[in-house]
């Protein structure tokens, strides 16, 4: 059931792969919602040609940009604004790569090329995107920006390796941002920390699909979906929510705050 949310306002989605993308799903639910905006994503993924069909579906132009290029990024914005017609009121920040993961290298012995690009792709890229908007002084007041995240920021999970760092940094650049630019601009920042997903990124981790299924009996919900995630990240955007800003949301479920669940406690008894 669609509210019309977001009529009127202009947006920025990133990081929609393929069908199974949380970014995907949220601009499906923006669409609905009345929004008008642009996809972009990295050249490289431009290639899997998939997001066309997303274009088509949403009418919203693709604009590429690798996020971790400042030159892109002010492309991406003035192109956006020009598209649109007028100035930003919500971005959404769903981009997540590590090397180190993908090559099942441990925590202890990380290659620190590998740890670099990740934290540039995934965390630094957010500072940039925030950075060039401020800089041109592409979003309206009362804009919303929203970055996914994972509990890997504050609990340790041996599989999570250096994303669980690059998130911490992710959430800090949310927190510490979302001052500056709620003083100057009234733009609220915050994360959005979401259930395990079984996406391109979600699955690139060894032993993903067992940890998916733990998650889901210990969280008295179970596990968030997509789709979801999606309904959460509107009502982010939307005018509901004017004054949440500089916070890491869970959405998750309940997991987050959940000691153990009477069924993994039923299962470890046997
Ligand atoms: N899947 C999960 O279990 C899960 C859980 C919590 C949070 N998240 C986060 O959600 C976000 C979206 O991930 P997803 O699960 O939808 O997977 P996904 O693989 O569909 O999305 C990741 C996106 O990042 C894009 N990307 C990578 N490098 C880029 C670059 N240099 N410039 C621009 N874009 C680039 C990819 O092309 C892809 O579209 C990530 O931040 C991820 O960490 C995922």
């Amino acid at each position: 059931m669609a509210y019309n949310l977001l009529k009127g306002k202009r947006g920025i989605i990133t990081g929609a792969l393929d069908e199974n993308s949380i970014a995907w799903k949220v601009a499906q639910k923006c669409h609905e919602e009345g929004a008008t905006f642009t996809l972009t994503n990295a050249p490289i993924a431009m290639r899997l040609g998939e997001i066309n069909k997303l274009s088509e579906e949403t009418g919203a132009k693709i604009i590429p940009a690798d996020a971790t290029s400042v030159d892109d990024l002010t492309k991406l914005y003035t192109e956006s604004m020009d598209v649109l017609g007028g100035k930003i009121d919500f971005v959404l920040h769903s981009i997540g790569m590590s090397v180190n993961i993908r090559k099942n290298i441990p925590y202890t012995e990380l290659n620190y090329d590998f740890y670099n690009k990740g934290i540039d792709v995934s965390a630094l890229s957010f500072h940039k995107m925030l950075a060039v908007a401020h800089k041109l002084d592409a979003l309206n007041d009362h804009a919303s920006v929203v970055a996914l995240s994972y509990i890997g920021a504050q609990r340790t999970y041996p599989f999570y390796t250096d994303m669980a760092d690059i998130k911490a940094m992710l959430e800090s650049i949310a927190r510490t941002f979302g001052y500056h630019y709620g003083k100057q601009k009234k733009v609220r920042i915050n994360t959005i920390s979401q259930s395990p997903t079984k996406t391109s990124a979600g699955n690139g981790i060894k032993g993903f699909s067992d940890f998916y299924t733990f998650a889901d009996l210990q969280s008295p919900l179970g596990n968030a979906s997509a789709d979801d995630c999606a309904a959460f990240t509107v009502s982010m955007f939307s005018d509901l929510t004017r004054m949440v800003t500089m916070q890491n949301l869970y959405h998750d479920g309940g997991y987050s705050n959940t000691g153990i669940s009477s069924e993994l406690l039923e299962k470890i008894q046997g």
